[in-house]
């Protein structure tokens, strides 16, 4: 099979935030106890952090971490996390069914993030929570002193602000699972008043509304409607949620879902537009898309009601997955112009990159595409045109067997093609007409391919999917031509 690849610097899609390659810890499973907080274990910092899940986490290049939840926020009232350890109450958690002790809470996140390089992103409980409570969090967070709940985190010895710029208005509030659930309206009108108090505290706040919690929710078009005519004024973006899975074991189909994700972003852009065109509104709506990855290998697996962090949700992921993580990337990256943040879900033991047992850590197969898209995925996107065969899948149709985008960052003189090889049967041989980078040199191909799409990574086994380097692509007179191998992920970096 062949492939043309066509691309022009000036034909540009947008410029990457960095912030689309975010990722989420929540009160859940593994996530913080014996995942990012395991005081005694060998690697746990004086405050019970493990450096090797850090070092990990600094690996990936996380710039934003969205906390405490998802599920669990819609219950969790923020001071039950703070002060002395020995007086946190122990709470029934009731959107995963187990005890939460309270042990790890707000302070021991912000101090967490710092060393781990990132910036939190704080979501307020909307579900059984208040005004009142999201503004008593944001006096504690940035407010300097003074204030009950300032001079409050002073004492918790915090003097400095911990100084929080985005924040989340509840979770998944079309969910009938969520705690506290509302209607279109109901949401809307809070997340209104909510979000206009915490910028009357923080006008340099930043406010992501709650859109829907998948595209195949019945209320979906209509509850982003009618949340944004409630809180178009005081949002900033809006979020996106979507989890995909191969229950059927059809890869084909699997691996075309990130068109399922490109629709979904086609047309939560049109309702932000439509809302922007109704209220004659300067400001255009940002999308954070901030859930998202495959979840469904863990699911049906019983779990002990009322215990302390169970092991729930932990996916091993195959070769497979990280084939579709690589093309749900791409897509973030087609639409750079307006998701402005996003959020792997999760990053550590909960459907995440990286797994921990009380000995050490490792990574993912997932791990391997979101590594290079944060390491290399930055600056400019440009409009890339694939010509290549296409398929159809038991749900897809036009489904074209490779996934690829250009970026490129003038100012380290570098640019890199990002591509997914959906073809199980054969190599897709490829050329691109490159003559405006004919100064730059081929730095080098990475490739992840691995013969069994269902092979994954182990403790025992923690490098059977691993990247290795493609040495038979050219770069020679500004054209560039090579073979994507069947079924693989790829990265192609040059470097002037
Ligand atoms: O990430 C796991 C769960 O998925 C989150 O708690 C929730 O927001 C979503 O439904």
């Amino acid at each position: 099979m062949k492939a043309e690849i066509i691309v022009d610097k000036n034909y540009i899609v947008g410029e990457v935030d960095r912030k689309i390659y975010g990722s989420f810890i929540e009160h859940l499973g593994r996530a913080v106890y014996e995942g990012i907080y395991q005081p005694g274990q060998k690697s746990a910092d004086e405050q019970g952090f493990r450096q090797d899940v850090i070092d990990l986490i600094k690996e990936l290049g996380v710039p934003i971490v969205r906390y405490p939840g998802g599920n669990f926020v819609s219950n969790y009232h923020w001071e039950d996390g703070i002060g002395p350890k020995e007086l946190r109450k122990k709470r029934m958690e009731i959107a995963w069914h187990v005890v939460e002790t309270n042990e790890f809470g707000l302070d021991e996140f912000v101090s967490w993030a710092a060393k781990a390089d990132t910036e939190v992103m704080m979501a307020v409980n909307l579900g059984t929570g208040s005004i009142s409570e999201a503004l008593n969090l944001i006096d504690y967070c940035n407010i300097e002193k003074g204030t009950y709940y300032s001079d409050l985190r002073r004492k918790n010895g915090h003097e400095k602000p911990h100084n929080i710029k985005t924040w989340c208005l509840g979770n998944e509030m079309d969910g009938p699972w969520q705690t506290g659930h509302k209607t279109a309206y109901e949401y809307g009108r809070l997340a209104s008043e909510v979000g206009r108090a915490l910028k009357a505290v923080d006008p340099d706040v930043r406010l992501v509304a709650c859109g829907s919690s998948s595209s195949s929710m019945e209320t979906f078009a209509s509850w982003e409607a009618e949340v944004l005519d409630q809180c178009y004024d005081e949002a900033d973006y809006l979020s996106l949620h979507q989890y995909y899975r191969n229950s059927d074991h059809d890869t084909p189909d699997f691996l075309a879902r990130n068109l399922e994700m490109d629709q979904f972003i086609k047309d939560v852009v049109s309702i932000c537009d439509y809302v922007k065109a109704k209220k004659r509104s300067k400001k255009t709506m940002l999308l954070s898309f901030d859930e998202w990855n495959v979840w469904y290998h863990s699911n049906g697996i019983p779990f002990d009601a009322w215990s302390e962090h169970p092991h729930q949700l932990e996916d091993v992921y195959n070769m497979e997955d990280a084939l579709l993580v690589g093309s749900l990337l791409i897509t973030l990256l087609k639409h750079a112009d307006r998701v402005k943040m996003a959020c792997l879900a999760q990053l550590v033991n909960v459907i995440a990159p990286i797994m921990t047992s009380d000995q050490g850590a490792w990574r993912q197969t997932i791990f391997y595409p979101f590594l290079d898209a944060s390491r290399y995925g930055n600056g400019t996107v440009l409009n890339t045109i694939v010509k290549v065969p296409v398929y159809d899948s038991k749900t897809f149709t036009d489904v074209p067997y490779l996934d690829s985008i250009m970026v490129m960052d003038e100012e380290k003189e570098e640019a890199v093609i990002f591509a997914v090889n959906k073809n199980l049967e054969e190599g897709i041989e490829f050329s691109c007409d490159l003559r405006q980078f004919k100064d730059y040199r081929l730095a080098e191909h990475i490739e992840l391919h691995h013969e069994d799409l269902e092979a994954v990574n182990t403790e025992a086994d923690p490098f059977n999917v691993a990247p290795g380097k493609n040495t038979a692509t050219v770069f020679d007179s500004g054209r560039l031509s090579g073979c994507f191998r069947k079924s693989s992920w790829n990265v192609i970096r040059l470097k002037k």
